[in-house]
């Protein structure tokens, strides 16, 4: 099931929930893939390569910010960015090489891990970050 932004997800900096907005309209998007034909095939490989290169965005952005405030958490911030990332190219690699996963599992991953991202991992920054000017 999608899951959409509200304001009890946000981080405190209107940038990063701008980019977590995107990142919920892109995994509804993937959601909406249907399974049962080549063309959607073709969509979903589409659509995993566009959350895979947002999340890359994102978490740079993010690792950035938090570098020039001299987050104290930094590293186990980017070890969960780089697990997120590596489940996406997963998913990903396992579509192109044909042995398809089911999307609503890959969906309900995907949201899941999201949403923690958001109010655990994002949450312990919103302190630092909140008076902060970030773009
Ligand atoms: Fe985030």
């Amino acid at each position: 099931m999608a899951i959409e932004w509200n304001e009890t997800y946000s981080v405190g900096v209107e940038l990063f929930d701008e980019h977590h907005k995107q990142l919920f309209v892109l995994l509804h998007k993937l959601e909406l893939c249907n399974e049962n034909s080549q063309e959607n095939d073709d969509l979903i490989n589409k659509t995993l390569k566009e959350l895979m290169e947002y999340t890359h965005y994102h978490f740079s952005e993010e690792e950035k910010a938090l570098e020039r405030y001299n987050y104290n958490d930094l590293e186990r911030q980017k070890k969960g960015h780089a697990y997120f990332v590596s489940q996406i190219e997963d998913y990903h690699s396992k579509y192109l090489g044909g042995s398809k996963p089911q999307l609503t599992d890959v969906v309900n991953f995907l949201n899941e891990w999201l949403l923690q991202h958001i109010l655990d991992s994002d949450f312990r920054y919103t302190q630092l970050l909140k008076d902060k000017i970030i773009n």
